[in-house]
């Protein structure tokens, strides 16, 4: 198994461009099930999370490629069987999103209870609540989710909490249902609308996507398009991040800074300056770090998947600070093994208060989930010797090469076969 090998102190210093969004090509990749035609998307990551979706599209009959050189081509013109299998939905819990276009083209879908994960219960509830409320009749047999209907029709829709791929599995079944369906208290992420934009672009009727109320008025069928993603704000937020921990100065390219501000303006909160264009931001920390406090909220606020990131930059703020993650009810697992680092964080329940100003020394420590490794690397690049982040799996599913794009920004990192 795959291990990286940190030596840490070396500020980072040039620029880095940005992937395609995972979490927007994971709802695009489903939503090609909507159609019987060809669908392209371009800059999809390279990343764990991708493949394992394009092997459940084919496992279920698609035709699914996905090509180094960031295009995938989709067509889901003879699917053989309607269900996402525990085997593949295990590793990755966004295979639920397969199961709103499975309903809204086939009337049936046969999904795997993704069940418990490392940050926290996420339950599915809200989705199948909003497809029950269209007519569906959703049975919890076997560990699967059986979900059927015989027509789809709009209905006006309360999510009681925000949930990402829960608004995209709604707004996909009901880009097929009869009539109009009215989402409340959507999520607004910029996943939800590149997503949209997609729909649209398959002639979907959606309004409203990116704020907290969106419109789908339903339609016979949908056809192919050809989509590009968005840029990745999380990984653009982590290169942000290692720009700012080892007091270097990183030109982040190919992003969208707009879907970042609530990020930059938390670093510049803590000293660093930050200078936006409009595809790309330059991050650069001479001094000192300042602690201050952070709440994850759902967009536009500081998102979650930045939580782990922000908690390895703040070890280093020049006191304490109280980061508090309202999303995920045990999304702190990294803090644990940046103590083994030497870091001084205390937990309790939703909040961890991290003393700053410690020194942090290398040691061997675990990835738990897919942030919680990007802050073990982050941390790593400031400690003192050699860190060894062990169960790299976790990092690939979500950061194409991470380790490259940092050495060639001048970090001591390899990949250890
Ligand atoms: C998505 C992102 C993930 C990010 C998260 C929050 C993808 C593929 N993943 O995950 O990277 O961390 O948004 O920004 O886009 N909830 C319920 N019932 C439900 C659904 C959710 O109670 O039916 C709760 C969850 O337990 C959690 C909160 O809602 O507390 C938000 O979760 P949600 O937005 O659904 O996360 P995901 O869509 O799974």
């Amino acid at each position: 198994m795959d291990k990286i090998r940190v030596i840490g102190g070396r500020p980072l210093s040039g620029s880095v461009a940005v992937g395609g969004a995972k979490n927007a090509a994971l709802p695009a990749m489903a939503a090609s099930l909507l159609t019987q035609d060809r669908i392209e998307l371009e800059n999809v990551p390279r990343v764990r999370d991708i493949l394992t979706m394009r092997n459940l599209l084919r496992d279920m009959g698609s035709r699914a490629e996905v090509s180094d050189d960031g295009t995938a081509v989709l067509q889901s013109s003879d699917i053989r069987s309607r269900e996402a299998p525990y085997e593949l939905v295990k590793t990755m819990r966004a295979s639920i999103l397969v199961l709103g276009p499975l309903l809204g083209r086939f009337k049936s879908a046969r999904v795997s209870l993704p069940g418990g994960c490392a940050i926290g219960a996420r339950p599915v509830n809200l989705h199948l609540m909003g497809l029950e409320k269209m007519g569906a009749e959703c049975e919890i047999v076997h560990g699967y989710v059986e979900a059927s209907v015989e027509k789809l029709r709009g209905a006006r829709i309360l999510m009681d909490t925000v949930t990402v791929t829960g608004t995209e599995n709604i707004m996909m079944a009901a880009t097929l249902a009869e009539g109009e369906t009215i989402l409340e208290n959507a999520a607004c992420e910029p996943e939800v609308s590149d997503l949209a934009d997609m729909l649209r672009s398959m002639g979907a009727r959606i309004e409203g996507d990116g704020c907290r109320t969106i419109r789908i008025t339903g339609v016979g069928a949908l056809h192919g398009c050809r989509h590009r993603i968005i840029p990745d704000r999380i990984e653009a937020g982590t290169f942000a991040i290692a720009a700012a921990i080892t007091r270097g100065d990183v030109e982040i390219e190919r992003c969208n800074p707009n879907h970042l501000a609530a990020v930059l303006e938390q670093l510049r909160r803590v000293g660093a300056d930050v200078d936006s264009g409009k595809d790309r931001f330059r991050v650069r920390c001479g001094g000192t770090i300042l602690s201050e406090n952070v709440t994850t909220y759902p967009y536009p606020a500081f998102p979650t998947d930045m939580q782990a990131q922000y908690m390895a930059l703040m070890t280093q703020g020049d006191g304490d600070s109280i980061i508090t993650e309202t999303i995920f009810e045990n999304r702190f697992m990294h803090a644990l093994e940046l103590v083994r680092m030497g870091a001084d964080i205390t937990l309790e329940g939703r909040q961890a208060l991290v003393r700053g100003n410690g020194p942090l020394s290398g040691a061997r420590v675990l990835a738990s989930d897919l942030r919680a490794s990007a802050s073990l690397v982050l941390a790593a690049l400031v400690a003192r010797g050699e860190t060894w982040i062990d169960r790299v799996y976790h990092l690939d599913r979500g950061y194409d090469r991470i380790e490259e794009k940092l050495a060639r920004l001048g970090a001591g990192i390899e990949r250890v076969r």
